[in-house]
């Protein structure tokens, strides 16, 4: 089947209680990880670019790539999202060229103005078919493109949502309550210690995200920051020679608590960007005299099909879902 929007998408997740996938795409080793663990999944996916991805593998072959796994994949649907479009102009750049979904984040900006530039997106956007995801609240932590420190960072006023959303007339909103980008998404500071001495993050605010969906009935809401920084990738890069201390993630279960809520897709970026660091390093390590890229790209890609094939079963619940 061609690329699809997400609503019948969203509208399935919504009533069976999942989640989507929106895994971000940078090249064409990540996309058949993510591609090949749908379709033997049987799940749906977003497959999200942002500006960072454009501007490092070129708008064109970040479509070419995806419409080849299109023909690769034709039994699941698959939608092509900008991922945190800054701008009117980026947005429009992916609706006139192939995308179906765009994310306009004007989160940093003030209530009424966030309305606006949404508005304008929203307009543009419906009008060629594409629907919209924005942004209320925002959340700490560092990407490309990405970079609000945790006194910036702000959870979501649940009584702004109806107001924005019917001024809007976005098609889902991410909101925020405690995850964040990036692999360092809490400081020690703010963890508490298990009886095994593990970091425990503060849990996500279910009480925000329950005030929300309360007040927009039916409506799909988005996770942003919900990579769970596996712990044994992060210790593969730490044996060989990499240096990421504390890096620590969103808890697993309580991704999948979120999931059987009105969260209708869950946005993983630094999971596989980890999975792919590790086993690259790992495989330097083990095997100094190699250089060819598709003998270090090999496992690399197989480590993040499987991590997908993990999320999508049993975090997002999506599998057997397409
Ligand atoms: O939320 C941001 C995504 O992880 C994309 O990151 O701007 O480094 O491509 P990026
Ligand atoms: P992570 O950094 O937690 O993977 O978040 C990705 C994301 O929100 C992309 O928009
Ligand atoms: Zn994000």
């Amino acid at each position: 089947m061609p690329l699809v929007t997400s609503t019948e998408m969203f509208k399935k997740a919504y009533d069976g209680g999942y989640a989507v996938g929106a895994f971000n795409v940078n090249n064409m080793e990540i996309l058949q990880a993510i591609t090949e663990a749908c379709r033997e999944e049987h799940a749906p996916v977003i497959l999200q670019v942002s500006k960072g991805a454009r501007a490092y593998a070129n708008h064109t072959y970040l479509v070419k790539l995806v419409e080849a796994a299109v023909i690769e994949c034709p039994e699941i649907p698959i939608v092509l999202h900008l991922d945190h479009g800054p701008d009117f102009e980026t947005c429009k750049a992916c609706i006139d060229g192939g995308f179906t979904s765009v994310m306009i984040d004007a989160s940093s900006k003030p209530f009424a103005e966030n309305i606006e530039i949404t508005k304008k997106v929203v307009e543009y956007a419906h009008d060629h078919g594409v629907v919209v995801e924005a942004e209320l609240g925002t959340l700490a932590g560092v990407e490309d493109e990405v970079k609000v420190s945790a006194e910036d960072s702000s959870y979501t006023h649940p009584e702004e949502v109806e107001e924005f959303v019917t001024k809007t007339g976005c098609d889902s909103l991410a909101i925020a309550i405690g995850t964040s980008h990036g692999a360092y998404k809490f400081t020690a500071a703010q963890c508490t210690r298990n009886a095994q001495g593990i970091l425990v993050p503060p849990p996500l605010r279910f009480d925000v995200l329950e005030e929300v969906s309360k007040r927009l009935p039916g409506f799909p809401i988005v996770l942003h920051g919900s990579s769970s920084v596996p712990q044994n990738y992060v210790k593969m890069i730490n044996d060989h020679g990499g240096k990421m201390p504390d890096a620590i993630g969103i808890p697993e279960d309580e991704l999948r608590k979120a999931a059987t809520s009105s969260v209708c897709k869950i946005n993983i970026d630094s999971d596989l960007r980890l999975t792919m660091t590790g086993t690259i390093r790992q495989f330097f390590d083990e095997h100094p005299d190699k250089f060819d890229p598709r003998e270090y790209l090999k496992p690399a890609r197989a480590n993040i099909k499987e991590l997908v094939r993990h999320k999508l079963i049993d975090v997002l619940g999506c599998a057997g879902k397409a």
